[in-house]
């Protein structure tokens, strides 16, 4: 596995590293790299990437060393061209690139849909700009699989897979379950809401679960982390400890911790040092800078409101003062960019159009990217920077202003929502939505006196300085490591078994309600799955549980299967137990004898498609007539024929109008009609324990399968449920390894641990 490098050669990464010295390296995974490549006429052209991400991990990796995975901003259909896209001349032998490509459809989903138009409006608490939209969600997710592999294979287990940024929450999941043992971390430059925002996602759970395959979660701000904890317990259930960062999900820690960014501070002082000393002159308007990503989340329109109301209440400043807006072009596929360009270009025309005067105009509007000499250039010479993002992870212009102005004359008007000003406490801090607060504001940044703004910027400087990209990379890198062997070593002690974590996320919820009802599916949850279905024995163990379980006086035991009736009353072989059969069309138990109305009207269609499967013919095919349903078992058909075998098998059913499902090496036809486990389930507790079960009752429900998802949605808020085996897509709350660890589990609930003490 090799990755070309910036010279065109392909290198083993790992042969490389295996030549250095022992400590890893640092993988970085970002959406963007740190340059963007155009292809023209044949020839490559580079420019540097927009946005802070870039900005502040570059200087540091470049320093550092390591691999840097991302997108090159290109769209790229295959592997081959991507790794073209990256510089030719190589930079820094110390940093490889590897470039990941993303088709014009995959740009189009995951990175403006769901990346821009889903997460980056939530996360920043515009929820009326959110787009909910299954499509773009899952081209994420496939992307997000893509970075993940491209991660797998440019890391060991010795290096720290370091990933950034919304675009790729889903990655720490995935490379989890392709290399469990890999040390990763995920910082997050944006802001982590509140639980009440971040619910309103359909896929919190699953982005939830993506931070929690980390071993660090960084955040921006405390706040953040606590957010992200809180989200945690509240959407996964899984166990925090406040105190000291953590969060247990699936029997592994996650350690979550503020880590604020920082700049290169050495870089911009240098930078302002060399460049000429702005002159001051009296005739020269003074400067009021801002400088921006033309982005909603940055609040212009706000700021130029708050302008205009400035030039109308101190009519006394025209002339006399400018305000310079940079806005660098950004996302401009984007709608809702491409309409705040419109308003941006419109409020300033007004503006300049009410309050210009000969020769002189309030505000010099330029839309462009500047290189960083030419921005620091602007930075030295402004007396005041405005700064008022409506919500921002961190905003790093705010400390190059700071990092630039060594002679303290400067004056920095900060926004209270960016993250920035929980450590910049000495600039002059405004609510960004109070027009009036943000004009008045300006004026006073005018007139204060030099010994207070030089006493404001050394305190920042200070700070600014002090907490730099360096320190910064190193905090988040050692902090990283922590976590990581800390996982490791509570993976290797016994108390952090799965089923141990499962067990105390149960109990205090078990205790709760006087009364438990234990689903169970049978094939791959009680059992292990084999070839063949008959040979799937319950162990005398689990039987003797299970027993015992439906003897406790507070447990009630449902199984639950896709197994006929019958079939599945025979494998398990104890009398008095609920039993599903037929995924849900059969019921039967105390009190409970069911069968779907349905079943008779669709009766002949089953018994046609079973007869005419008989002409499906591969080597290992065979079918099972259930009565209710039919399966199509593929489990021994040979490896390059079971997608011919299944694509058979299903169109054969579709043509009799019966719904297909899919499972472990199955295909399946039933009735067209809408019943399956999860409806079976709820069917049984309502006959059971009465409509209002849940305040008498709690449901739990474990399954292997595909088919058993159905069954974890439908108790979704009323009961809890556990999947068996690797899965990464699942609704169920929480997991267990194997039929192994369900058995122990039956052990623990059967032995009445959890049961209520009334006293
Ligand atoms: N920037 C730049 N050229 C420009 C304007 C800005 O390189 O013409 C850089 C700026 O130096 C800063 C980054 O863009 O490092 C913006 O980062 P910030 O955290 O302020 O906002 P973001 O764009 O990440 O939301
Ligand atoms: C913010 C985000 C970054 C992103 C940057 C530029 O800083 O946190 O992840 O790279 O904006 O946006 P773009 O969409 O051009 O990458």
């Amino acid at each position: 596995m090799g990755s070309r490098r910036a010279d065109g050669r392909v290198v083993d990464a790992r042969a490389k590293r295996a030549a250095k010295d022992k400590s890893g390296e640092i993988v970085v995974i970002s959406n963007r790299l740190p340059f963007t490549s155009v292809k023209r006429d044949g020839k490559v052209r580079f420019s540097r990437s927009p946005g802070g991400l870039v900005a502040a991990l570059e200087p540091a990796l470049t320093q550092r060393g390591g691999v840097w995975i991302g997108w090159p901003g290109a769209e790229i259909e295959d592997a081959a061209s991507a790794a073209e896209m990256v510089p030719q001349s190589d930079r820094s032998d110390k940093v490889r690139y590897r470039a990941v490509p993303l088709s014009r459809r995959e740009v189009a989903q995951y990175y403006e849909a769901f990346s821009n138009r889903t997460l980056w409006p939530l996360f920043h608490y515009f929820l009326a700009r959110t787009e909910i939209d299954s499509a773009s969600w899952e081209v994420y997710e496939r992307i997000n699989e893509r970075f993940a592999r491209a991660a797998l294979e440019e890391s060991t287990d010795r290096d720290l897979v370091w990933v950034h940024d919304y675009q790729l929450i889903r990655v720490p999941r995935y490379l989890r379950r392709m290399a469990p043992r890999r040390r990763i971390g995920f910082f997050l430059h944006i802001p982590f809401p509140s639980y009440e925002v971040f619910r309103v996602l359909p896929w919190a759970r699953h982005l939830m679960r993506g931070l929690l395959s980390c071993d660090l979660v960084g955040c921006q701000s405390q706040e953040h982390a606590d957010h992200l904890l809180t989200c945690a317990e509240q959407v996964l259930g899984a166990t925090v400890d406040r105190a000291q960062g953590l969060a247990y999900f699936e029997g592994r820690p996650t350690t979550v911790q503020a880590h604020p960014i920082g700049i290169d501070f050495d870089l911009f002082e240098g930078i302002a040092e060399k460049a000429a000393k702005p002159s001051v002159s009296e005739d020269r308007p003074v400067e009021i800078l801002s400088v921006d990503r033309l982005d909603y989340t940055k609040g212009i329109p706000e700021r130029l409101r708050a302008i205009e109301q400035f030039c109308e209440r101190y009519p006394n400043y025209r002339g006399r003062t400018v305000f310079i807006q940079l806005c660098v072009p950004s996302r401009t596929a984007v709608q809702e960019y491409k309409n705040l360009k419109r308003e941006v270009d419109e409020a300033v025309g007004r503006i300049n159009g009410r309050f210009s005067d000969r020769g002189w105009a309030p505000i010099r509007y330029l839309y462009r990217s500047l290189s960083q000499d030419e921005l620091v250039a602007l930075y030295r010479s402004a007396r005041v920077a405005l700064i008022t993002p409506l919500r921002d992870g961190m905003n790093l212009v705010a400390k190059e202003y700071v990092a630039t102005q060594s002679e303290g004359n400067g004056v920095l008007i900060l926004s209270e929502m960016a993250g920035a000003a929980e450590e910049m406490k000495e600039a002059v801090q405004v609510n960004p939505y109070d027009v009036d607060q943000v004009a008045d504001a300006i004026r006073r940044a005018l007139i204060m006196p030099e010994a207070e703004r030089s006493s404001r910027m050394l305190g920042l400087r200070h700070r600014v300085r002090d907490g730099d990209v360096q320190n910064w990379v190193r905090n988040f890198v050692s902090s990283a490591e922590a976590a990581a062997d800390r996982a490791a070593a509570e993976a290797r002690d016994r108390r952090q078994r799965p089923v141990d974590s499962v067990r105390t996320s149960l109990h205090p919820w078990l205790e709760k309600r006087p009364t438990a009802v234990l689903f169970f599916d049978y094939d791959g949850t009680l059992t292990p799955i084999v070839s063949r279905p008959e040979n799937a024995v319950l162990s005398a163990t689990a039987k003797r549980l299970l027993s015992r379980a439906m003897r406790a006086p507070n447990i009630d035991v449902a199984i639950v299967s896709g197994r006929s009736l019958a079939d599945v009353k025979d494998m398990v072989g104890i009398p008095g137990l609920t039993y599903v059969g037929n995924h849900g069309f059969e019921i039967e138990g105390p009190g409970i004898d069911f069968r779907h109305e349905a079943l008779k009207r669709f009766q002949n269609a089953i018994e046609e498609a079973s007869d005419d499967l008989k002409k499906v013919e591969f080597d290992g095919l065979w079918v099972e007539r259930k009565g209710a349903t039919v399966t199509v078992h593929l489990r021994e058909v040979a490896d390059g024929e079971q997608r011919a075998a299944q694509r058979r098998a299903a169109a054969c059913l579709r043509k009799h109008k019966l719904r297909v499902t899919s499972g472990k090496g199955i295909v399946e036809g039933r009735p067209p009609i809408d019943w399956n486990k999860g409806y079976a389930v709820l069917h049984v507790l309502a006959t059971r324990h009465g409509v209002d079960w849940t305040t008498r009752a709690r449901a739990l429900y474990v399954g292997d399968d595909v088919t058993d998802e159905d069954a974890f949605r439908s108790l979704r808020g009323m009961g809890k449920s556990i999947r068996v085996g690797p899965a990464t897509h699942t609704e169920a709350d929480l997991a267990l390894p194997d039929p192994a660890a369900v058995i122990e589990l039956l052990g623990w609930l059967a032995s009445g641990a959890f049961e209520v003490d009334h006293v």
